[in-house]
């Protein structure tokens, strides 16, 4: 798919990789904050480091002369990366004020990002605060003091998102900080659940993590939608009535989730236990889309209409 990136987006890019004067791509040897976000295997890396001028009494009122990035990533990550050198070094800030920046800085900076880029800015945002922590610990900075969110962030913990290592402490921060109202808007900001899909709606996963987040009420269950529960032990139905149960659940349980991602699904035809359905919209296109069948739409077949089910993409 072809970006609608912004003159100023495009502008970066190729004076970063011509590395014109001016420009922030490499790394600075020895710095005094050096700090790391993404991972290669996930596509999306960025090195930061920065050197500041000592203040002779206060390290707090140290100010930062040079900052540069290392980035494994896309035109966006490069752009979004000079975008934030240049608002640190043309500050003369201190590593403090510099946390101060927000990965909407740096789109305003840029002049917009598309919205499947914004993880872009958000990388940046957190390597820096990484480098800034780097740089308490040399210079003795209790940043409790000052920062005690920065200090007492722990992203550690269980991993709700196995295809980009995305761990559920951090995803809770950002969902509150980034005021992210969807499994679309999480991906777009930190790339979780841009996979395989498996961590949206799985127990403890991404929609789980909204709802608990924004007291979002849980989606209806079958029983509120009238369907028998105890449909596994049920005699077999009649094609008209496995027809319309089917429908029931594909209109009530699934629709709604995958219209929340921006697609929807088809039920094409039935043919004993073969369910024929195609996805559309954003869904026909997700490489996750055989995932999105077995795992959402056939598992919830098999649960809520009949176990011997299965779904055939169409
Ligand atoms: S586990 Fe999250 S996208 Fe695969």
């Amino acid at each position: 798919m072809p970006w609608e990136y912004s003159e100023k987006v495009l502008q970066l890019f190729k004076d970063a990789v011509r590395g014109d004067a001016g420009t922030h791509m490499g790394e600075i040897e020895n710095p005094d904050g050096f700090g790391e976000h993404g991972a290669m295997v996930c596509g999306d890396a960025l090195r930061f480091t920065f050197r500041v001028k000592q203040h002779p009494t206060d390290p707090t009122l140290d100010v930062i002369t040079q900052a540069r990035y290392l980035t494994f990533g896309c035109t966006s990550a490069i752009a979004a990366s000079e975008a934030l050198c240049s608002l640190i070094e043309e500050g003369a800030k201190t590593p403090i004020e510099a946390l101060r920046i927000t990965n909407q800085d740096l789109i305003d900076f840029l002049g917009g990002l598309p919205e499947q880029k914004i993880h872009c800015s958000v990388m940046g945002a957190e390597a820096l605060q990484a480098a800034v922590l780097d740089w308490s610990r040399k210079r003795g900075v209790d940043l409790t003091k000052v920062l005690p969110r920065l200090a007492e962030k722990q992203d550690e913990g269980r991993i709700v998102c196995k295809c980009f290592s995305v761990s559920e402490p951090y995803l809770r921060r950002q969902i509150r900080e980034l005021n992210l109202h969807s499994i679309a808007e999480i991906t777009n900001a930190l790339k979780a659940g841009g996979g395989c899909g498996a961590c949206h709606h799985a127990p403890g996963g991404l929609q789980d993590l909204l709802n608990e987040c924004w007291g979002t009420a849980p989606l209806a269950s079958v029983e509120d939608l009238g369907i028998d529960a105890d449909t596994q032990e049920a005699e077999r139905l009649s094609p008209y009535r496995l027809g319309r149960k089917i429908e029931t659940v594909l209109e009530g349980v699934v629709r709604p989730l995958l219209r929340q991602e921006g697609g929807d699904i088809e039920l094409i035809d039935i043919k004993g236990n073969l369910v024929y359905c195609r996805l559309t919209g954003a869904c026909a296109e997700c490489h996750g889309a055989g995932q999105t069948l077995r795992l959402l739409v056939e598992q919830h077949l098999k649960e809520q209409v009949d176990e011997q089910l299965r779904v055939i993409a169409v």
